[in-house]
């Protein structure tokens, strides 16, 4: 296993592209399932998530090349309706392909994902949007078993205690593709990737409208065909990347960068005091006066994106004032707050809140990441900190960023990688 090693301290320069979106393209991989003829899918991002996906559809009997972030995928045999707990345990979005298989096939068995550090990841959506649409679903030996006669479209609210759900949302607007008349879903999710995901759905054939609202109309289709389709770009990586311009006081330009994905995350660093010019899709980072703490809340998009709240919270660390931060997506996704404290950061945790008490500095020190987003937090850290960090289990930032540490090299940063 390797770790990265962060010396601190370096104001990063220059301009950084960002890659495809890692939360768009995995329900687009698996919507592929939905017909037999050949999809091509570009602007792929090369992630240990990205190859799981592929491994999935691969399991389940499609011919997948995946070169230079472009996925072509074709039918071989039968398609298969089982995904395996291996697969499906080691990536929780795998269960994006329950939707898809029942639409296609009426019928799939697909491991439970369980849960995760930064919660338990219910799926009780999903199951609730499934069955409306005439899926009967059993749960057997950590397995989902949904089968159907036939799939009838349904009006479904798919809001849930913490909001809507970005891939139930997914999963039941794939299978209502392929179901006889009109489904309506109601507080659906509106993220950006849903629409990408309804965008390339509608490629294929489908009819769909509403998409990025709290109301889509879906009027079933009995086929849908191959289509092309080009991923959004990653509006966590290009914000994570407008943090690491602020904690290094530096000033970087984004490329690829959409700001107008990131209206909550752009609205709270300018409050915060940082300068973000919009150049079309490029925005360009930097810190005109000292920065001053923010309260943040995580909400359903357009709020604030809770995968962005570990990183936001590193650069609050060492913003004069108190920051409070409420995660009221995922309530216990705070595995990063301790190891921030062991780089000298003073946070207290009180439920759903996070206490910062913005520190002069941050040291350098061994952590180690958690999850996803924990370890871009962490990144983000090691660069504003004095001295030198070094973060194990990276594969944890593999997961969902291309390339993360050859990008801040090439804005300056000193980070390279080390064996454990
Ligand atoms: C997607 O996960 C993203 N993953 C997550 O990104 C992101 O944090 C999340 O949406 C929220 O924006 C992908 O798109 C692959 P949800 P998803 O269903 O769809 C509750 C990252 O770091 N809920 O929108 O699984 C759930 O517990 C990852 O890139 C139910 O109660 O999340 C949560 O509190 C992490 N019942 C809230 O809804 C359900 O059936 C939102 O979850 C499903 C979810």
């Amino acid at each position: 296993m390797d770790k990265l090693v962060i010396e601190g301290g370096v104001r990063l320069k220059g301009e950084v592209v960002v890659s495809g979106s890692k939360n768009a393209v995995l329900p687009i991989l698996a919507a592929t399932l939905l017909t037999d003829d050949a999809c091509i899918i570009k602007s792929v991002p090369n992630l240990r998530d990205t190859n799981t996906m592929v491994k999935i559809l691969r399991s389940l009997g499609k011919n997948v090349e995946f070169d230079k972030n472009i996925v072509s995928i074709s039918s071989t045999k039968n398609l298969g309706f089982v995904a395996d707990y291996k697969l499906v345990s080691s990536m929780r979005a795998s269960f994006c392909v329950l939707g898809p298989l029942v639409g296609k096939l009426k019928k799939a068995k697909v491991s439970l994902p369980g849960g995760c550090v930064i919660g338990i990841r219910p799926v009780d959506l999903h199951l609730k949007g499934l069955r409306a649409l005439g899926a009967d679903i059993s749960i057997e030996s950590g397995y989902v078993v949904a089968k159907a006669s036939k799939l009838k479209g349904a009006n479904i609210y798919l809001g849930g205690v913490y909001g809507s759900s970005v891939l139930a949302t997914g999963n039941v607007m794939m299978a209502a593709a392929l179901a006889q008349d009109k489904t309506v879903i109601e507080s659906s999710a509106c993220e950006p990737e849903v629409v990408d995901l309804a965008d390339f759905l509608i490629k294929m054939g489908a009819k769909i409208k509403g998409h990025g609202t709290p109301v889509i109309e879906i009027e079933g289709v009995k086929h849908l065909h191959g289509a092309t389709h080009t991923i959004i770009p990653d509006r966590i990586e290009a914000a994570t990347l407008m943090v690491a311009a602020l904690i290094t006081d530096g000033d970087i330009t984004i490329k690829n960068a959409f700001p107008k994905y990131l209206g909550a995350v752009i609205d709270k660093l300018e409050e915060a005091g940082a300068s973000l010019v919009r150049i079309d899709n490029s925005v360009s980072v930097r810190c005109v006066k000292k920065l001053k703490a923010v309260n943040i809340t995580t909400l359903p998009y357009p709020g604030f994106p809770t995968d962005m709240q570990a990183q936001i919270m590193s650069l609050m660390s060492i913003t004069p004032g108190i920051s409070i931060i409420t995660e009221k997506i995922y309530p216990d996704r705070f595995m990063h707050v301790a190891e921030l404290n062991r780089m000298g950061a003073y946070i207290q945790r009180e439920g759903p809140h996070a206490i910062v008490n913005g520190v002069k500095e941050l040291s350098g020190a061994p952590v180690m990441a958690s999850d996803l987003r924990a370890s871009a937090c962490l990144v983000l850290a090691g660069l504003g900190a004095r001295g030198k960090t070094t973060i194990s289990r990276i594969y944890h930032l593999e997961r969902g960023y291309e390339n993360l540490e050859g990008k801040l090299e090439s804005l300056g940063a000193k980070i390279w990688r080390e064996k454990e």
